[in-house]
C-alpha cells in the first residue's frame, strides 16, 4: 500500500512538472542597473550572517536582484514537485505606507492602560510609530503565498516556508536583509491591502532591502542541545 502511495505520489509530480507553462517573461525593470553590493559566494557565510532586519535604508533595488532572489526561492524542494508558491513583490511607497497605517491602528487597539502602567497612551502611540516606521522603511516588500488549490495542499505548510528560507538566504547572499514577518504585520492586513485572493494562504511577508546596520548575532543555543545520536 505505502508502495502505491509512494508511486502516484512520484506519478503526480511528473504530471505537474509536465503541467507547468513556461515561466513568465520578467516585469519590466524599476532598475536594471547591477547592484553595487558585495555579494557573498561562500554558502557557509551566507548561512552564518543570515540576519531578521527590521530596519532599512531607502536605497532602490534593482529588479534583476529581485528575480535572482525568487528564482532562487523556486529552487526550494516541495511535496511531489507541486510548487504551490505566488510570491507577491511591493514596491508601491503608497501601498506599503496604507499597510503601516492599518499594521499601527490594529496595535493601538491593543492598548490597554491596565497593562500599561508605567506609559501613556501617547508615548505608546510614539513607540509602535517608530517601530512599524522602521519595519516599513525597506524599498521592497515580497509575500510569500501557497496555494490551497495546489496539488497537494495539505502539505503546502512545508512547502511554504522552506521557499521563504531560501528566499531570505538568496537575498542575504546578494547584501540584502529580510526578516519573516507574521504578527506583526497580520495576513488580513496584507490580504486586505493588496487583494489577495481567499484561495492563497500567507506564509510570511518580508521586507527587502540594504540594512541601517547588519544586527549582532542572536543568542543561539549549542549544536549539542539539538542533536541526538541514534536513539532517546
Ligand atoms: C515563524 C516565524 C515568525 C516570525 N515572526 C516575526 C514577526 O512577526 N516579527 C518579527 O520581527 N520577526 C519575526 N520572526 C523573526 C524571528 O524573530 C527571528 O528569526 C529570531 O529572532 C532569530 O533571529 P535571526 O533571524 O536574526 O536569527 C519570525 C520568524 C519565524 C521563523
Amino acid at each position: 500500500m505505502k508502495k502505491l502511495i509512494c508511486a502516484l505520489f512520484i506519478l503526480f509530480a511528473s504530471q505537474a512538472a509536465a503541467q507547468m507553462k513556461p515561466s513568465a517573461a520578467p516585469p519590466a525593470a524599476a532598475d536594471e542597473k547591477e547592484s553595487i553590493l558585495t555579494q557573498e559566494t561562500n554558502i557557509w557565510d551566507v548561512i552564518q550572517k543570515r540576519r531578521s532586519v527590521r530596519k532599512f535604508k531607502p536605497d532602490s533595488i534593482p529588479e534583476s536582484a529581485v528575480q535572482k532572489i525568487i528564482n532562487a526561492a523556486r529552487m526550494a524542494p516541495t511535496s511531489g514537485n507541486q510548487q504551490p508558491w505566488k510570491f507577491l513583490i511591493i514596491r508601491d511607497r503608497n501601498k506599503i505606507n496604507e499597510m503601516k497605517e492599518k499594521c499601527i491602528e490594529r496595535s493601538l487597539l491593543r492598548y490597554n492602560p491596565a497593562n500599561q502602567k508605567q506609559i501613556t497612551k501617547e508615548e505608546y502611540e510614539k513607540l509602535i510609530r517608530t517601530s512599524l516606521d522602521n519595519y516599513f522603511s525597506a524599498p521592497v516588500y515580497i509575500v510569500v503565498l501557497t496555494d490551497n488549490e495546489s496539488m497537494y495542499p495539505d502539505y503546502n505548510h512545508w512547502d511554504g516556508p522552506l521557499a521563504a528560507g531560501y528566499l531570505m538566504l538568496a537575498a542575504r547572499a546578494l547584501g540584502y536583509g529580510t526578516v519573516f514577518i507574521t504578527d506583526v504585520i497580520p495576513e488580513n492586513v496584507s490580504k486586505e491591502v493588496f487583494q489577495i485572493p481567499d484561495r492563497y494562504t500567507r506564509v510570511c511577508i518580508t521586507p527587502v532591502g540594504i540594512p541601517v546596520e547588519w544586527p549582532a548575532p542572536p543568542p543561539k543555543k549549542n549544536l549539542e542541545d539539538f542533536i541526538v545520536y541514534e536513539k532517546f
